[in-house]
């Protein structure tokens, strides 16, 4: 018998790679999905033929309860996703992430599932895991706002020596420092706490810096691969906040298609919270570097802007063990490799360069500094 998985947000940039993803191993597949304006700039994307499609908020009930009628599996990916206007939209976050959440889950109290797997995020690490110089871990780290700004911007132990970052993993305990990352945990929660109550096998997937082809370019809250893209698309310089060195973990969009749905295929992962991520760091400036060389714009040197972003956190990359033992998934992509067909498809897509507009809308409330 064929399963079907309904995925929330399956019209966004993860999602409308997990329906293809799941269509390709012979699921069939129902989207619900608001098709938030913000992340479809450039008008609604095509229907990928196979899926059924369901257009509406999660929010609503009635249209929950039909859209996880007759499906066996659920992919939660519906989200607002922007961790800096999270810090300013605060209601909008809440709503799209937390409530929204209770509301489908409510929908499957009446119409129990197989899985279910939600879209968490490393931002509820808050700063990774570091070490000191005598090989001692920290697993509570927080940068001193007196510091940031000073040029001192990796965080330090209180004898003021400099911490070295080495990869975060689950058992880290979380540290929340945004709205954004406040509703992740909480979606996370919520769908742990109702798998247990109603033996429904439950799945949280903390994603790292997911990138590739189908990223929102033109909204600037959607991640530095997608501001940098639309910059140099642009013919501008990339802007980087505070000295670049600060490093990320970049999983491709089609590795995360794939731990979805090894994650609700496999039993042994529930109830468990699992990295997604490829367990290599780079930093912010090597990226811009990458970029614009696959770009085949070299010259736009990224700007060092020398200011952090409110709610940044230094360095974060990815322990990826878990996701191996338990989904037997690691990253096949490498960023380098991956970028090239990245830009064929950036060149493609009308962009327009909005950094402007989110730099100007964090400074004007003290959110950068
Ligand atoms: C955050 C969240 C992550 C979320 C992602 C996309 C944290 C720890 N993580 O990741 O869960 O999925 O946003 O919403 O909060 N940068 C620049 N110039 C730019 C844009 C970004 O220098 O134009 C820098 C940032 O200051 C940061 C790094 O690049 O140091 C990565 O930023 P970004 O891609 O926005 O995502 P994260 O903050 O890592």
């Amino acid at each position: 018998m064929v399963s079907t998985v309904l995925v929330t947000g399956g019209m966004g940039f993860i999602g409308r790679h997990l329906v293809s993803e799941l269509l390709r191993h012979g699921y069939r597949v129902r989207v619900l999905d608001s098709l938030v304006e913000q992340v479809h700039q450039a008008g609604e994307p095509s229907r990928i033929d196979g899926a059924e499609y369901i257009i509406g908020d999660v929010r609503n009930a009635d249209l929950c309860r039909k859209a996880v009628r007759g499906v066996d599996h659920v992919a939660h990916l519906a989200a607002e996703v922007g961790v800096g206007q999270s810090m300013y939209e605060i209601a909008r976050y809440v709503g799209g992430n937390e409530l929204a959440t209770a509301v489908l889950l409510e929908a499957l109290i009446e119409h129990p599932v197989k899985s279910i797997v939600v879209a968490s995020s490393m931002s509820v690490y808050g700063e990774g895991r570091y070490r000191d110089a005598d090989g001692r871990l920290h697993d509570q780290v927080r940068r001193r706002r007196d510091m940031i700004g000073t040029g001192r911007w990796d965080p330090r132990d209180d004898a003021g020596r400099r911490l070295e970052p080495v990869p975060t993993d689950e058992d880290k305990p979380v540290d929340l420092a945004s709205i954004y990352a406040l509703t992740k945990f909480a979606q996370e929660r919520a769908v742990m706490i109702f798998g247990a109550a109603y033996d429904v096998p439950a799945v949280a997937l903390r994603l790292f810096n997911v990138f590739g082809a189908g990223q929102a370019l033109s909204n600037p809250y959607t991640g530095v691969l997608a501001n940098f893209a639309s910059r140099l698309a642009s013919g501008q310089r990339p802007t980087v906040f505070e000295d670049g060195e600060q490093r990320r973990d970049f999983v491709h969009v089609e590795d995360v298609a794939r731990a979805f749905r090894l994650a609700l295929e496999a039993p042994s992962a529930a109830g468990q919270v699992i990295n997604v991520g490829s367990g290599r760091s780079y930093s912010i400036r090597e990226i811009a570097a990458l970029l614009a060389s696959a770009m085949g714009v070299a010259d736009l040197q990224p700007e060092i802007l020398g200011k952090a972003r409110s709610g940044d956190i230094r360095h974060c990359f990815a322990s990826t063990e878990r996701a191996r033992d338990l989904l037997g998934f690691t990253a096949e992509h490498r960023l380098e490799t991956s970028l090239e067909p990245f830009v064929e498809w950036v060149r493609r897509e009308t962009v327009v360069d909005r950094n402007g507009q989110m730099r100007s809308e964090l400074e004007r409330r003290g959110l950068v500094a």
